[in-house]
């Protein structure tokens, strides 16, 4: 199997100046980003050469080293969504985010509310992904970096609770850090990602 070896991407400027997640904080996140990409490329490089043979659902290589990738990859994507579309100024969405979280949750507010729940229900990830096969938002929850995705989504907000991601700056008070979270949305880039991806109206 042959595969390229992926760079972790830079970190924005923006992401060292947030509002209320201190820069040692998100320096500190940002590493273990990093870890992620270094391990997706050290698994996929020894799958090259893992004995396909020895394949075994009790315990063989193969098996740890697929299941530990899909980890790595996991905690590659995820935290490309989280400090992509960080950096902004919150508040209220524009563009055409802000009619398909209306349409599906009822108001940004009750998304707002609902992926903050999320969020508090989850022990790593809450996401908004878009479900291509019911043509809708929904607000997901995820307690590691490769649990529970659903096929066929596309994540557009991935809020990362993970005590990594706010402990240094709130303690255990999750629930501040998620405002602070919101606080420092970048509309923008989420709108840029809807258009890319031709989410429909
Ligand atoms: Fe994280």
């Amino acid at each position: 199997m042959a595969f390229e070896e992926i760079t972790p991407r830079e970190l924005k400027p923006e992401l060292l100046q947030l509002d209320g997640i201190s820069r040692e904080s998100v320096e500190a996140h940002y590493k273990l980003y990093q870890g992620y990409v270094n391990k997706r490329n050290e698994i996929l490089g020894k799958l090259e050469s893992v004995d396909l043979a020895a394949a075994n659902q009790v315990y063989s290589e193969v098996r740890a080293l697929k299941v530990e990738l899909s980890f790595a990859v996991g905690g590659v994507k995820n935290h490309e969504v989280y400090f992509e579309h960080l950096g902004g100024d919150g508040g209220e969405p524009g563009g055409l985010i802000a009619g398909l979280l209306e349409r599906d949750f009822g108001s940004v507010e009750l998304w707002r509310r609902d992926l903050k729940a999320t969020g508090m229900a989850g022990r790593g990830w809450a996401w908004t992904a878009y479900d291509w096969d019911e043509g809708r938002l929904y607000n997901v929850v995820g307690d590691a970096q490769n649990t529970y995705p659903i096929w066929n989504a596309t994540p557009l907000v991935a809020l990362d609770v993970y005590e990594h991601a706010y402990f240094m700056d709130f303690g255990t008070d999750r629930a501040s850090y998620i405002d602070a979270f919101f606080a420092n949305l970048d509309w923008s880039t989420i709108n840029d990602w809807v258009s890319k991806y031709q989410i429909p109206k």
